[in-house]
C-alpha cells in the first residue's frame, strides 16, 4: 500500500535491511530517523534508495538556510523521495530547503524530493509552549505553521492524528499530511497519546501514515503490515 510508509527505528544496518526486505512490496517505503542514521550513516540510505525504494529521511533539520540547504542537497544525492524540516525554522529556511532539492534534482535529472515541514512535535503540550514563549494554542500554532510551510511552497506537513482535519481544510487537497501516532485497537501505545487507527486516518484526510512499532515490534512484521492494509481496504 503506497501511502504506508515503516519507521526503520532500529539501531544497526543489518536490523533494518532485514525489515525493509520483509516488508518490500506490502508497504509503500520506509522512514529512517536520526536514531538510524546517527549511529550507521548514510549508507542504507543510498542502499535502500538505489534500489527502488522509497525513502523518507526523517531527519528534521532546523537550522540558517544555507546550511539547511546543503544537507537538502545532500539528502537529495544519497536519491531520498522524502525529507523534512522544522517549520519554525521560517519562511526563508524553507523556501532555501526547496530550491536546494529542486536544484541537485535537476543537476541530476530525477525527480526532486517531497520537502515536508514538522510543525509542532506531537510531544509539545500546551505548557511546552508557554515554557518556549508561545502564548497560542497548540491547533493554532499547528495551522499558522502549516499556512507558512505551504506559503514556502513546500509540499506538505507531518501531523498528529488530531491536525489533520483542520491542516487539510487550511491547505486544500494537494497538500500532503505525513501522520504518525497510528495504532489499531489492540495495539500498545507506547509513548503516544493522540492515536488514530490507519483507516479512520486516511478518512481524515491523510497522505501517508508512519507506522513504527505496530509493525517492527510485531512477530511478524510482514503479516502486521498486511493486517493494517486489509483494515484499510476493508
Ligand atoms: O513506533 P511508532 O509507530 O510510534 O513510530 C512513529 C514514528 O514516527 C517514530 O519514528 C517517531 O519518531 C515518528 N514521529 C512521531 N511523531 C511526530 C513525528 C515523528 O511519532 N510528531
Amino acid at each position: 500500500m503506497e501511502q504506508l510508509l515503516v519507521a526503520l527505528d532500529v539501531d544497526t544496518v543489518a536490523e533494518a535491511r532485514a525489515l525493509a526486505d520483509r516488508l518490500r512490496g506490502v508497504v509503500g517505503g520506509f522512514k529512517i530517523g536520526s536514531r538510524l542514521f546517527t549511529s550507521e550513516g548514510p549508507a542504507l540510505v543510498e542502499e535502500l534508495a538505489s534500489r527502488g525504494d522509497r525513502v523518507f529521511l526523517d531527519l528534521k533539520f532546523h537550522d540558517i538556510p544555507n546550511t539547511v540547504a546543503g544537507a537538502i542537497t545532500a539528502a537529495t544525492r544519497l536519491g531520498v523521495w522524502m525529507v523534512n524540516v522544522h517549520a519554525s525554522g521560517g519562511r526563508a529556511m524553507m523556501r532555501a530547503a526547496r530550491d536546494a532539492a529542486h536544484e541537485e534534482a535537476a543537476r541530476r535529472s530525477r525527480p526532486a524530493p517531497l520537502v515536508i515541514a514538522v510543525t509542532m512535535l506531537t510531544s509539545l503540550d500546551q505548557e511546552a509552549l508557554t515554557d518556549i514563549g508561545l502564548s497560542a494554542s497548540v491547533a493554532g500554532q499547528v495551522e499558522r505553521l502549516a499556512a507558512l510551510t505551504e506559503a514556502a511552497g513546500l509540499a506538505g506537513v507531518v501531523a498528529s492524528p488530531q491536525e489533520i482535519a483542520i491542516i487539510r481544510r487550511r491547505c486544500g487537497a494537494d497538500f500532503t499530511i505525513v501522520t504518525p501516532g497510528i495504532r489499531g485497537a489492540g495495539d500498545s501505545k507506547g509513548d503516544q497519546s493522540r492515536t488514530l487507527s490507519a483507516a479512520d486516518a486516511l478518512a481524515a484526510g491523510a497522505s501517508y501514515l508512519v507506522v513504527g512499532r505496530p509493525i517492527i515490534a510485531a512477530s511478524d512484521p510482514r503479516a502486521a503490515a498486511e493486517r493494517i492494509v486489509a483494515e484499510c481496504r476493508g
